[in-house]
């Protein structure tokens, strides 16, 4: 499982995806740096490796715990293929499965959850992560890379598959690093944690 936290370097992955994790929040597996009421987990989906791209970066910002969801039956990597399967995902509203879905997020409490738009809204694949907990007070930040759809298409797939949680309204990271930084600052305001995941920030 891709699992990583910032500061550490996974070595799981053989393709090196995670290997661009090189925060300095040492120890941030345990969200040291963060406030008492804060843990977050930040898990992402990604076909082409955009929306790794900007985890990775959002991770660093914020020395979240981290997750790459593996879809247990990977989308091919031609591009009409990948679209005639998802498509087909999206229509049947289905819940495609995950390999390496964690047993429990139990000690999260804010959920950074990032993915492509396909077709006008998330994959499916994110909808089976959310609907595999309970959320019962925790957050959900969704955040998502386009090609030019705002992550606002996936709210309300987002939010019904988020039940008991508060969905903040996301953001979509298409943008230069600035702007995610902004976006990620507004989403932390929301939580109440911006003092501290500043902290951090400034020791990147
Ligand atoms: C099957 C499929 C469907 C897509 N549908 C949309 C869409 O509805 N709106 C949009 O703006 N971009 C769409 N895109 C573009 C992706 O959202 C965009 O390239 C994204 O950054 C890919 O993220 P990834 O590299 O993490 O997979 C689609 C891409 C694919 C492969």
């Amino acid at each position: 499982m891709s699992m990583t936290a910032c500061g550490q370097t996974d070595t799981e992955g053989t393709d090196g995806n995670l290997s661009s994790n090189t925060g300095t929040a040492s120890g941030a597996s345990e969200n040291q740096n963060a406030p008492d009421n804060v843990n977050a987990l930040v898990v992402y989906f990604s076909w082409s490796r955009n929306t790794e791209e900007m985890t990775q970066y959002i991770q660093r910002q914020t020395g979240a715990d981290m997750i790459e969801l593996e879809p247990a039956v990977p989308y091919l990597e031609d591009y009409s293929q990948c679209g005639e399967v998802a498509l087909a995902e999206r229509d049947n509203n289905e819940r495609s499965g995950i390999a390496n879905l964690p047993e429990s997020i139990e000690e999260y409490n804010t959920i950074f959850v990032g993915y492509p738009i396909w077709y006008y809204t998330a994959p499916m694949v994110v909808g089976t992560f959310l609907e595999s907990y309970d959320l019962s007070g925790k957050t959900v930040v969704p955040f998502c890379t386009s090609a030019g759809s705002s992550v606002d298409v996936s709210l309300d797939f987002i939010r019904a598959a988020s039940e008991n949680a508060t969905v903040l309204d996301g953001f979509t990271a298409n943008g230069s690093n600035s702007e995610i930084d902004n976006a990620v600052d507004g989403m932390i305001s929301q939580l109440n944690e911006k003092r501290i995941y500043r902290q951090i920030g400034q020791t990147l």
